[in-house]
């Protein structure tokens, strides 16, 4: 069996998965001593993983009946995330790997975010279009094989949808992490009651929110105060209904463009119900993970150290970590 750690943000995870994509376990201990400062402090999340780790593997091992003797391979998010929550996880996955001598398998996060398709019970076979929205990236791809050479066709050229989702929230009063809270809130509100802009006129299959976060803003000072506070429900679901539009076009296109005809979605944004209807509304074969598999979470990393290169031990003792997703997205 495999246990992958996951520190790349403010959830701590661990989770035993099988070879065949079984989840045995999937422990995830989400921090929340963050929202006080409307926003992720890289240190106080390195200094929780700290603490938290060892008794979530623990956790997970626990659960899955089994002990680090029954382990075959450790997996690992090696980037992109914070670095000093990274470290956390990495260093961890070392010390339990190279006690029993296991083998260590790295793995990037948005790997991850795609791999959560290929989990049983009803693992989703490439090739397919895989949307990948979360706080930190929002990218298409065109996933030919269950590894980490997926080719990103578009991304974002500004904020994250999961960001948008956030700096919506805070500018409508609502706690981080702001998505969940905003989809709440937009649930009592008309989506047509505002307009608000998805991208339409940006051509190709790139992202851009930085403009609808802005328009967010001018919208709720031009409505005054006390006015935004009494439609806050409504801005929400407009709000809410521009990212959704926008992500979907650019799918549209992606599919047109790359002529696939199978979509996968993934990320904390497919945790979103309005995100999820849409995608389902496209007319393609859809495959859309478990609301706590779209979000962080260790068994979607377990899944992808499946299909990468395994370091034997004691190779991975000087492994590093890395913030930025440059390694592997380049295929552009
Ligand atoms: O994938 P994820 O858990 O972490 C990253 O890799 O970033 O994504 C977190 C993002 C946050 O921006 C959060 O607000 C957003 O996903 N999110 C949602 C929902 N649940 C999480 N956005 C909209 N609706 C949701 N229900
Ligand atoms: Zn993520």
């Amino acid at each position: 069996m495999i246990l992958a750690l996951e520190t790349s943000c403010d959830d701590t995870c661990a989770a035993v998965v099988t070879s065949a994509g079984e989840i045995r376990s999937s422990v995830i201990s989400s921090q929340g001593v963050h929202d006080r400062f409307g926003g992720v402090v890289p240190e106080i999340a390195s200094r929780h993983h700290l603490e938290l780790i060892g008794d979530v593997v623990d956790d997970a091992l626990s659960q899955a009946g089994g002990s680090l003797p029954d382990v075959d391979l450790v997996g690992v998010t090696r980037g992109p995330g914070l670095v000093a929550a990274l470290l956390v996880g990495v260093a961890t996955a070392k010390g339990l790997a190279a006690a029993y001598e296991l083998p260590l398998a790295p793995v990037d996060h948005l790997h991850g975010h795609v791999a959560a398709a290929f989990l049983a019970p009803e693992p989703f076979e490439p090739p397919f279009l895989s949307l990948v929205a979360s706080g930190g990236h929002t990218l298409l791809a065109r996933v030919l094989d269950r590894g980490a050479e997926f080719e990103v066709i578009g991304q974002t050229l500004d904020d994250a949808a999961g960001e948008a989702f956030d700096k919506g929230a805070r500018l409508l009063g609502l706690g981080y992490p702001g998505g969940p809270a905003l989809e709440r809130l937009a649930r009592d509100g008309d989506p047509g009651a505002f307009r608000f802009p998805a991208g339409e006129r940006m051509a190709g299959v790139d992202f851009s929110f930085a403009g609808l976060k802005t328009a967010l803003l001018y919208r709720v000072r031009d409505l005054g105060a006390e006015e935004a506070e009494r439609r806050r429900a409504d801005l929400a679901a407009s709000y809410q209904r521009a990212i959704v539009e926008s992500l979907a076009l650019r799918v549209e296109r992606a599919l047109v463009r790359t002529g696939l005809e199978r979509l996968s979605v993934g990320g904390g944004v497919a945790a979103n119900g309005a995100v999820r209807d849409r995608m389902a509304s496209l007319g393609v074969e859809l495959h859309v993970p478990a609301r706590e598999l779209c979000t962080d979470n260790a068994a979607m990393i377990a899944s992808a150290a499946r299909f990468v290169a395994a370091l034997p031990y004691p190779e991975y003792l000087d492994l590093d970590v890395y913030a930025t997703g440059e390694r592997i997205l380049m295929a552009r």
